[in-house]
């Protein structure tokens, strides 16, 4: 399919709504309304573009803002775009965002969490998130950009398999989905809107209509054929590699699996000695984890096999970290 979307060209030649809006872009979101069973979606060059793109448009001065004190970056900086008051509130912690909920008020009130958090894989509470939206009048946006694909039926994310509908679920194409891009998924309403404000969308060249092809294709693969399978085999992984490990951190199903050392270079020193055992498992260090909670991030993926996990389990027996 991408193969044959070349034929139109690999750009799409401006912004969609000058006359970049090709046919690929339109069947692009139409499949992903089928998939996630809502009915509009707006598709974005990649998921920074898609979170700032979505909080400018819904926020405006006035408005509150209440995030997961581990949001994304990308959702940090729509936050701070949009001139909303940005209240932030401890990880997952359900019973302060209840508090604030209940004391700050704003014109309109919006709350912001990953579903995956992306560098601790641990899960946010997306029932009670979605019930305190509710009681308290505020609109949800869920970024599933680690969820989707990996959780749920099909794949439809962490927030289906829970039975919740945000107001707005951001995912991305560049993980599980193996290509580029992102989107929104949310009412027409909404996803019109989108089209008309989302700076990051509007000023912006469309995405590739390869790509647009590509994404389609794969998003075929992720809903059906082995895609269930896989992602069997991906919980496996993740359940036996803590089971191994009890230092690996995150939920028991996830597939980001940190080990939190501490100290920066020790982490550093830790990843190259990895390397060399065969082992890409990258540092993270602050700024973009907490100073003191430097990392090892590994990666589980389907791909991998017993072998692989094996190497792992070898070389973190003898790391001198
Ligand atoms: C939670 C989360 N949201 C958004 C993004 C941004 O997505 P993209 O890489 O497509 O810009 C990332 C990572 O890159 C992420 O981890």
């Amino acid at each position: 399919m991408a193969h044959a979307a070349m034929a139109c060209g690999v750009g799409a030649g401006s912004s969609r709504l000058i006359v970049g809006n090709h046919l690929e872009h339109v069947q692009l979101e139409r499949a992903v309304e089928d998939w996630l069973r809502v009915d509009g979606v707006r598709t974005f060059s990649s998921g920074y573009a898609a979170n700032v793109g979505v909080l400018t448009t819904l926020l405006r001065p006035g408005d509150v803002v209440f995030s997961d004190e581990l949001d994304h970056a990308s959702v940090i900086d729509g936050c701070r775009l949009s001139r909303a008051k940005i209240v932030v509130y401890p990880h997952r912690d359900l019973g302060v965002l209840e508090s604030q909920l209940r004391e700050i008020t704003g014109s309109r009130r919006l709350v912001v969490s990953e579903s995956l958090f992306s560098m601790d894989g641990d899960l946010a509470d997306v029932r009670g998130l979605s019930e305190l939206c509710r009681r308290h009048g505020a609109y949800l946006v869920l970024d599933e950009a680690h969820a989707i694909g990996v959780f749920g039926s099909e794949g439809r994310g962490l927030a289906a398999e829970v039975g919740v509908v945000p107001d707005v679920l951001i995912g991305t194409f560049g993980k599980a989905i193996g290509t580029s891009g992102a989107f929104a998924a949310t009412s027409r309403v909404v996803a019109d809107l989108l089209w008309n404000r989302a700076r990051s969308f509007v000023f912006s060249t469309g995405t590739s209509p390869a790509l647009a092809a590509a994404t389609r294709t794969a998003i075929g693969i992720v809903r059906g054929g082995d895609g269930d399978a896989r992602r069997q085999t991906l919980e496996r992984h993740a359940r036996a590699f803590r089971a191994t490990h009890p230092t690996i951190s995150g939920d028991l199903r996830s597939p980001i699996a940190p080990w939190i050392v501490g100290d920066d270079r020790r982490v550093m020193r830790t990843s190259h000695e990895l390397l060399a055992a065969g082992i890409f498992a990258q540092g993270i260090r602050p700024p973009t984890v907490p100073e003191g909670t430097a990392r090892i991030r590994f990666g589980l993926s389907a791909g991998h096999t017993v072998k692989h996990l094996e190497l792992v389990d070898r070389a973190l027996t003898t790391s001198r970290a």
